[in-house]
């Protein structure tokens, strides 16, 4: 294994990160299209015809494949990331967009005189009433039953990803958080968000974002999957092989590092996503059994050690989440061609005060399946919304830090 090498110009400090579709919604750990961008045009191997992300989420490199006139694909277990994902691949007709647009405006405007409509169908799920405002229950159904009722269905997605980040905002939810917590009583009574504006400002920002996106007159194949890696070959589904891929994959699993499904639920159980609050269980690491003998690390095999000294149960967590991560990089290097690449984007956490170098076994992994390791870059992360600190040993006030630094792991198929 190479050196890691410490090089602050990936760090993108002040760089937009919003361009294009890249402003359409925001979700946990992003990937800086600057990233997915320089490796696109530094490391893409030969010929590359085709890239891939095996955990897109909101789909940052399928817009820089697309970006790049390069074909693509993603897939992601998270059904809103990926309606994000397709919506932001997309090259919708602008006019229709505005036309769109003025209609919903025009009858937003009509039910804020006469917001009472027998006829309305109000959306309902469980605990409705305990995240959202009875008027802005009243309002997101009002949207979302003309955005199904009135728009072309190839048109939906733009407006129901806008419709996603205004239904987040008008909740209870504490908006600095990404995992859902109501805010206090006293803030919830002077709560009375105006649904509507916030809507049509994300709508504007995102015509604003797709007209640079039409601008660059790209025209790729890209196609949004929901497979899971660790049990299926890519390349069976895709029909064909992967020349490059390019991903920020989980770094744990989400009950302990990031909740996807937690960010995500109230926007999937609007569109009525069956199971929308299980979504976490089924992420790399959400399903644990207690008997895994088929993960084996010699790179970080002290440091695995050590959290199994201090806490056996956090010490199977970490385990149960590696073992995904194996099997779904032994189903993902099958699928690479020869000579084609992966840069695997990592963080390495700590737990119980013990850092695990993800990045250290993301290269044993692909060594393990005859790939060469390029390079390891090491970048500060400035700009990432993800919980920077936790606690590790659960003792109040006793931090360390989890995040500062992001690992581009390199490798190439021999
Ligand atoms: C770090 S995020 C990716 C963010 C993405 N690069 C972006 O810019 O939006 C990791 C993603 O992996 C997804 N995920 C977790 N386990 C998965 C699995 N087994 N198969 C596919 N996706 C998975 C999560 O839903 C999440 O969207």
């Amino acid at each position: 294994m190479k050196e890691r090498v410490i090089d602050n110009s990936w760090s993108f400090v002040g760089a937009d990160t919003k361009e294009f579709s890249h402003r359409y919604h925001v979700y946990p750990a992003m990937m800086i299209p600057q990233i997915a961008r320089r490796l696109i045009a530094e490391y893409k191997p030969k010929n590359t015809k085709f890239i891939f992300d095996p955990y897109c989420g909101t789909g940052t490199t399928m817009v820089e494949a697309k970006l790049a006139n390069i074909n693509s694909a993603g897939t992601d277990l998270n059904p809103m990331a990926r309606l994000i994902s397709k919506s932001k691949i997309t090259n919708y007709d602008l006019d229709k967009i505005l036309q769109y647009k003025d209609l919903l405006s025009d009858l937003s405007f009509a039910f804020s005189f006469n917001p009472i409509d027998k006829n309305q169908k109000i959306i309902n799920f469980e605990n409705i009433n305990f995240w959202f405002p009875k008027k802005s229950i009243r309002e997101l159904s009002f949207l979302l039953n003309n955005i199904h009722e009135n728009i072309d269905i190839d048109y939906q997605d733009f407006f129901i990803v806008a419709l996603s980040e205004t239904l987040r905002e008008v909740s209870y939810t504490r908006n600095s958080e990404f995992k859902l917590y109501r805010m206090p009583k006293h803030k919830m009574e002077q709560h009375n968000p105006d649904t509507f504006g916030i809507f049509l400002n994300k709508v504007n920002r995102n015509i604003e974002g797709l007209e640079a996106l039409n601008e660059t007159g790209t025209n790729t194949n890209v196609k949004v999957y929901d497979f899971n890696t660790c049990f299926v070959e890519p390349k069976k589904v895709l029909n064909q092989e992967i020349d490059f891929i390019v991903t920020s994959p989980p770094y744990g699993d989400s009950r302990t590092t990031v909740a996807y499904g937690q960010f995500s639920r109230l926007s999937n159980q609007w569109l009525g996503i069956e199971n929308a609050s299980q979504i976490d269980n089924i992420l790399m690491g959400g399903s644990r059994k207690d008997d895994l003998t088929t993960f084996y690390t010699e790179y970080a095999k002290e440091e695995l050690m050590q959290i199994k000294e201090i806490d056996n149960k956090r010490f199977i967590e970490v385990e149960n989440f590696l073992n995904d991560y194996k099997l779904s990089i032994d189903n993902v290097a099958r699928s690479i061609r020869k000579n084609g690449r992966v840069a695997y984007v990592v963080g390495n956490r700590t737990v119980k005060g013990v850092q695990i170098p993800l990045d250290y076994i993301t290269v044993e992994l692909f060594e393990q399946n005859g790939f060469e390791h390029i390079t390891t870059i090491v970048r500060e992360i400035p700009n990432k919304r993800m919980p920077k600190e936790n606690s590790p040993t659960n003792e109040k006030g006793k931090k360390s830090s989890t995040m500062n630094n992001e690992y581009i792991v390199i490798m190439e198929k021999h």
